[in-house]
């Protein structure tokens, strides 16, 4: 390659499936000449037919005007073969998973096009640097990894490999932008940047489960109403696939030397062993079909609702929920009442002993007072508390709000899968995935997360999220808890989590 091309008029997409259809669109929309190739003639066919009638649709919704749908569809254009992407500026290859198949690809490219174009690769999985090394000019080669369904998923990856041209990621991202895209400059790791961060949100709710903590209705429901996810981990994973999101954890797994933070749960891999599949075969973590009533989340009592309660640690938000219940607090024990406490970071449990409440065990009630608790509140017990007293305060409570009854954990539900998310958050800021914002950014448009993981860290508190997870370490004695360097730092100096590292700044 002599010097990378900056303008970029027409381009070339290899691979006609459901990504090639999708960013096929997105090119003709933003005034790009597309050429589409695939090795079967029919699925680039398919993918002109599809295109065409998505932008009609558009047009009957007037969103796109009878003008700009008759551009757009004279920039799609078939190739026929690979040849016929001998002038692209750029070609976009979204061909099959297959490493070997994409360098043969990369190569038989590499002897059509001019020695300026462009070549971007939309994998998910495979080292762009394994691609590029293969080729003759590896400093125009780089990643561009979009999101299904294009046309709806706003983000686009942009990941050098360690000979690309710098004025090469820079005419992508621009390339991305033209296509209505948002573009973020990632690191060439495995899963990139929301392949790795999004692991947390499935692998932290499938353990909650696996350990019998709370049910996958539960966690999902949870994670909607507490804290403003579209939808729960366990919805998630039905909708994408287990024949997706385990592979996808596995993969991501493996590529990090098992760290344990990336592990997921026998029960897992078990739902993709037993062709439980999600949606797509009827059944995941819930049925599908004509009996689609899905177990309850909301815990229900007819026991007597407590009328007082003990609250040995003052806790503002949790005076504020008992008194909306109108639970009046005693400042003597009138040895009876249920003893509410609000762990942070220990499970019930722990916070009893250190506490000294052993000798009124069987009266604990843990409440959690993190995240939003305006709809929905989760309530926890040690094995050794009197479920009576748990359905006492269940039955003031659910007066006022829907309510998980969960076993003990520290960190409940909520704020244990935010702080993992917020962990593997906080990792990628500490080696350089991408810059601390834009992990935000691409958390948010490439996961419709509601916040970024480091805005989700920021929001529990950064040293609520720390001292959850050294807790999580210390009672499981599992690694997958160890806080991130990035993490430790800023909450043990008291600094906002977007705080650049030296080296950010110089
Ligand atoms: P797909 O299976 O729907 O489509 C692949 C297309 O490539 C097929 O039409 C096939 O005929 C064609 N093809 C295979 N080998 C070819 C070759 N040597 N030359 C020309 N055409 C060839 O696959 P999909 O889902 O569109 O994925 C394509 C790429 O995008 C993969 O690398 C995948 O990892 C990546 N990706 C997929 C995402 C998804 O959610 N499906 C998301 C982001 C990236």
């Amino acid at each position: 390659m002599t010097t990378p091309t900056t303008t970029i008029k027409t381009i070339g997409i290899i691979g006609a499936g459901a990504m090639g259809t999708g960013i096929g669109q997105v090119a003709v929309t933003g005034g790009l000449t597309t050429r589409i190739f695939d090795q079967d003639p029919q699925a680039a066919q398919a993918a002109q037919e599809q295109i065409t009638k998505r932008l009609a649709r558009q047009v009957e919704k007037g969103r796109l005007s009878n003008e700009d749908y008759t551009h757009a569809t004279k920039r799609l254009q078939l190739a026929h073969a690979l040849e016929d992407l001998q002038d692209c500026d750029l070609v976009i290859e979204a061909i099959v998973e297959n490493a070997d198949v994409k360098k043969t690809v990369f190569q038989a490219l590499e002897a059509i096009v001019r020695p300026d174009a462009l070549l971007a690769s939309n994998t998910s999985s495979i080292p762009i640097g394994s691609i590029a090394q293969h080729c003759k000019h590896p400093n125009r080669v780089a990643g561009m990894h979009f999101f299904n369904p294009v046309p709806l998923m706003q983000l686009v990856e942009i990941i050098p490999a360690p000979h690309t041209h710098a004025s090469v990621t820079q005419t992508l991202s621009e390339v991305g932008k033209i296509m209505g895209r948002t573009p973020i400059v990632v690191k060439d790791s495995p899963g990139f940047l929301v392949n790795f961060g999004g692991r947390a949100f499935t692998t932290e709710a499938m353990l909650i489960n696996y350990e019998n903590i709370a049910s996958p209705a539960q966690i999902d429901a949870i994670m909607r109403d507490c804290y403003h996810f579209r939808m729960g981990p366990f919805e998630l994973a039905d909708l994408t696939g287990i024949d997706v999101n385990f592979p996808v954890s596995a993969f991501v797994h493996g590529e990090f030397f098992n760290d344990p933070r990336l592990k997921s749960s026998p029960h897992h891999r078990y739902m993709m062993q037993t062709g439980q599949l999600g949606r797509k075969t009827g059944q995941g973590f819930y049925t599908y079909g004509d009996d689609q009533t899905r177990p309850s989340a909301d815990s229900t009592t007819t026991e007597t609702a407590a009328t007082t309660v003990i609250v040995p640690v003052a806790d503002t938000r949790l005076q504020s929920i008992l008194d909306s219940a109108g639970l009046q607090c005693l400042a003597n024990d009138d040895g009876e009442s249920p003893i509410l406490i609000a762990p942070q970071s220990e499970d019930a449990t722990a916070y009893l002993l250190r506490h000294q409440l052993e000798a009124v065990a069987h009266r604990v009630v843990a409440l959690d007072t993190m995240g939003d608790t305006g709809t929905r509140l989760t309530l926890m017990g040690t094995p050794g508390t009197d479920p009576a007293m748990v359905n006492r305060v269940l039955a003031a409570l659910q007066t006022i709000r829907k309510v998980c009854v969960i076993n003990d954990s520290p960190g409940f539900v909520g704020p244990r899968i935010v702080a993992m998310i917020a962990n593997l958050g906080c990792e990628m800021a500490q080696t350089g995935v991408a810059d601390p914002h834009d992990i935000d950014k691409a958390m948010r448009l490439g996961l419709n997360y509601p916040q970024g993981s480091l805005e989700f860290c920021e929001s529990l508190g950064v040293e609520t999220v720390y001292h959850l997870l050294r807790h999580l370490q210390a009672l499981t004695g599992d690694d997958r808890y160890r806080p991130s360097g990035w993490l430790r730092r800023r909450a043990q100096l008291k600094l906002p989590i977007h705080t650049p590292d030296l080296r950010q700044t110089q």
